[in-house]
């Protein structure tokens, strides 16, 4: 017996000195315990797991009680309800039951239905024709309620919705593409930036742009136009164009650019041209306020180098000078442009009363660095 008790401990020994090596001394000593003089070596890191458990599990329930007990920092300190008890300005039982009930039995209330809005139609009397047909006005009545604010919206909707065969020119809707022009209500204009007239005793009464051929129902013929524009040439034209073409940029002043602006901006949407009674009856001869104003942009840019050729050009009885001033197409432009101004100061240079300034930089600076 003593034996097996020396050969225990030593057994114990070994073990301890194992587990200290290996784990360390703390984490050594849950695995061996001894059990009075008889040495008894327990694997015991299951049970003390469960011990750690249920430690843990014991010290949460404490934890939630203590919460629900404890009242929250700032809040009132919540008083058990014994019975008998009454609050201050509390109903009677009786009328909370009957209120209660109440409650219960009515219906949720339903959401105000909003009140539909009073159809407001508006007439559009339509230029229509096609070939082989008789020209005739076509009406079309709109609800303004279900329908977009501007002209061209009107027409979208007629086309997509009541007649598929009405027929216009558009692209941008938003003013840039200069197809859409045509008269409404007596004044040329763009659809897509002209709004409807919310007056719904009025018609709104759409034709094609006035005096020019006509293709189909709003779509006038605009080849004269282009012609007319193709001839002032109007591109940048240089002596030596060949010798410079994408070598360098040309150089422009500030002041020498800002002479630009009012001319570059038109979108050629033939609305001032096609309000220009000089225009109207001599459209063959006279280029009209349009292609005139183009001119100009082109003779007055520092750029260019044509200046004398294409002054000659207009130099016409016809071409230029059947402008009266007027000033329809001023009025008329959609862009807020003034055609008129450039024709005047067209016919100022061609009298030799103003003079093309002379460029504020030396254009072609960058073309000789290169060489
Ligand atoms: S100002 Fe000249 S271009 Fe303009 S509408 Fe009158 S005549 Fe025509
Ligand atoms: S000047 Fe105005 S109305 Fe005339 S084509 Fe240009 S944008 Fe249209
Ligand atoms: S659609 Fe382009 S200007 Fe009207």
């Amino acid at each position: 017996m003593l034996r097996l008790r020396s050969g225990l401990r030593l057994l114990e020994a070994s073990v301890r000195n194992h587990m200290t090596r290996t784990y360390g001394l703390a984490s050594a000593m849950p695995f061996v315990k001894a059990v009075n003089d008889d040495v008894d070596v327990v694997y015991c890191k299951k049970k003390d797991e469960n011990a750690g458990k249920d430690k843990l599990e014991k010290a949460a329930k404490a934890a939630t009680s203590e919460k629900l007990d404890k009242p929250k920092q700032g809040s009132q300190p919540v008083r058990m309800k014994k019975d008998g008890d009454k609050q201050v300005g509390e109903p009677p039982a009786k009328e909370v039951a009957a209120k209660d009930g109440d409650k219960k039995d009515e219906a949720p209330k339903a959401k105000p239905k909003p009140k539909p809005k009073e159809a407001r139609m508006k007439t559009f009397e339509i230029y229509r024709w096609k070939p082989g047909d008789e020209p005739k006005m076509q009406t079309f009545k709109l609800d303004l309620n279900k329908c977009g604010a501007m002209v061209l919206d009107a027409l979208i909707k007629i086309k997509s919705e009541v007649d598929a065969t009405l027929t216009f020119r558009r692209s941008c809707r938003e003013g840039i593409c200069g197809s859409c022009a045509m008269n409404i209500d007596g004044i040329n204009t763009l659809a897509c930036i002209q709004a409807i007239d919310t007056n719904v005793g009025r018609p709104c009464k759409i034709y094609p742009l006035p005096h020019l051929y006509v293709k189909r129902d709003l779509v006038p013929d605009m080849s004269q136009f282009y012609d007319q524009y193709r001839s002032i040439e109007p591109w940048l034209q240089r002596k030596d164009l060949d010798r410079e073409i994408g070598k360098a940029q040309y150089l422009q002043s500030l002041e020498d650019r800002n002479r630009l602006d009012g001319l570059y901006e038109c979108i050629l949407c033939a609305c001032c041209q096609t309000a220009c009674p000089s225009y109207w009856w001599n459209s063959e001869k006279y280029l009209g306020p349009a292609v005139l104003m183009q001119a100009y942009r082109w003779v007055i840019d520092s750029r260019d180098e044509a200046t004398d050729h294409r002054l000659c050009q207009l130099m016409d009885p016809w071409k230029l000078y059947r402008c009266h001033t007027i000033l329809n197409c001023t009025n008329t432009c959609p862009k807020n442009l003034n055609p008129a101004m450039a024709i005047i100061q067209l016919k100022q240079l061609l009298a030799g009363m103003k003079k093309k300034p002379k460029p504020k930089l030396q254009t072609d600076l960058l073309f000789q660095n290169q060489m």
